[in-house]
């Protein structure tokens, strides 16, 4: 029975074995103005309601062959929107409240009927239905503007990711006009940490984004530099020394002005230590170094063997392997390096060949590509990698940061 009721129609269905009686009612409540349908046979009517659909149906209690309230619960299951009323003699009244008990029925009505509780009990029935169907409207529209309003919600979210995302390009780009490449150093350190975090178990996707967050911008004091000191050919004095081991506090400091990079704040802050507790600045070591530092640091190290420096070649992925097991436990956290060590060359291939993908575009273009551009060259490179299309990884461009000795 797939008709649905409209409101504005009443629409009542009687159902008495007894004729006169059956007639009786279904002049009552024509008078009253209910459309209305009267069936003597209890089985042609269960046929007339899978037909037609009744906002509120009236039934006698003893009929031959089927009660009232056997009938209403049939009724019930063809048309659960029904509000059901059942007419019942005295003598039968304790049988029939046993059906109302059930929650099959709405009133029962003892017979004879007084006219007007007859009618007041019918308009009841037909202002529960309306009440019914509005709530259920009411829900509908309520889930339709929840549904509404989450799509809201996800747009402003994507909104909110995608502006944050050019910040932070922004601000990398910042110090990449000063201290060329570390643009690209960054980016691809901050795409090895997380894939080592991934690696390690780390999955919440808030942790994993501070994580991304706080790698990009790890060398962001570095602005706070000066030029003499960030930039200066040969090697560095003890007193110039000092000034850069600053920049790992000027990056926290800095960072401690936005809200939604404090956390990723530690990480620049501690990305200098060693797990060892021989870095700086505050000689931290193992567990006091939080987890975003300790893998960034296994990525920058495989970051700087891997790429080319002015005073040297880019090494093999084996040979930056077996510096970084050499150095785990002193340098670097045994556990990351484990993790690190679990996954093979072409992850690194495929993370340099996005990133340098995105440079070249960017040197095509003049300016930096959004970070959606970004993350569809990743999933281009995923795509190639699973197609096993993936060329010998290509000499990336210098990093600033992690010639030694670090800065
Ligand atoms: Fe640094």
């Amino acid at each position: 029975m797939g008709e649905t009721l409209p409101l504005e129609i009443e629409r009542l269905l009687v159902v008495d074995d007894e004729v006169p009686i059956l007639h009786a009612l279904q002049r009552t409540f024509e008078a009253a103005g209910f459309a209305v349908t009267a069936c003597s046979d209890p089985h042609e009517a269960l046929e007339t309601l899978s037909k037609q659909a009744f906002n509120v149906i009236s039934v006698d209690y003893s009929m031959p062959g089927m009660t009232g309230a056997e009938f209403l619960s049939r009724a019930k299951q063809i048309q659960p929107d029904s509000v059901r009323i059942l007419i019942t003699a005295a003598n039968d009244f304790s049988a029939a409240v046993d059906a109302v008990n059930k929650g099959e029925i709405f009133r029962i009505l003892a017979k004879p009927w007084n006219r007007s509780e007859l009618l007041s009990c019918v308009r009841q029935a037909f202002d529960t239905f309306a009440l019914k169907l509005r709530n259920r409207q009411l829900a509908q529209l309520v889930h339709k503007q929840n549904s509404e309003l989450a799509e809201l919600n996800r747009g402003l979210e994507r909104q909110v990711q995608e502006r944050t995302s050019n910040l932070l390009d922004g601000m990398v780009a910042v110090l990449d006009y000063r201290d060329t490449e570390t643009q690209w150093h960054s980016r691809r350190v901050s795409r090895f940490t997380c894939r080592i975090a991934h690696e390690l178990g780390v999955t919440d996707p808030r942790e994993l984004r501070t994580i991304e967050m706080g790698s990009l911008l790890h060398d962001i004091g570095k602005i706070g530099v000066r030029d003499a000191v960030l930039l200066k050919p040969g090697p560095l004095n003890p007193e110039e020394w000092v000034e850069m081991r600053e920049h790992p506090r000027l990056g926290w400091a800095l960072l401690q002005r936005i809200e939604f990079l404090r956390d990723a704040s530690q990480i620049v802050l501690q990305h200098q230590e060693r797990f060892d507790g021989g870095g700086y600045p505050a000689k931290l070591s193992g567990e006091q170094i939080v987890l975003g530092a300790r893998l960034f640091a296994v990525a920058d190290t495989y970051d700087a063997i891997t790429s080319d420096r002015p005073y040297r070649k880019a090494q093999p992925h084996e040979a930056a392997v077996a510096e970084i097991r050499r150095v785990a436990g002193t340098q670097l956290d045994p556990n990351v390096v484990e993790a690190f060590c679990r996954l093979p060359e072409s992850e690194w291939i495929a993370i340099r060949g996005e990133v340098e993908q995105i440079s070249l575009l960017e040197a095509q273009w003049g300016w930096t590509p959004p970070s959606r551009v970004f993350d569809a060259f990743r999933e281009a490179a995923i795509k190639q990698r699973a197609e096993k299309k993936i060329p010998s990884s290509p000499a990336a461009p210098t990093a600033h940061d992690s010639g030694a000795p670090q800065g």
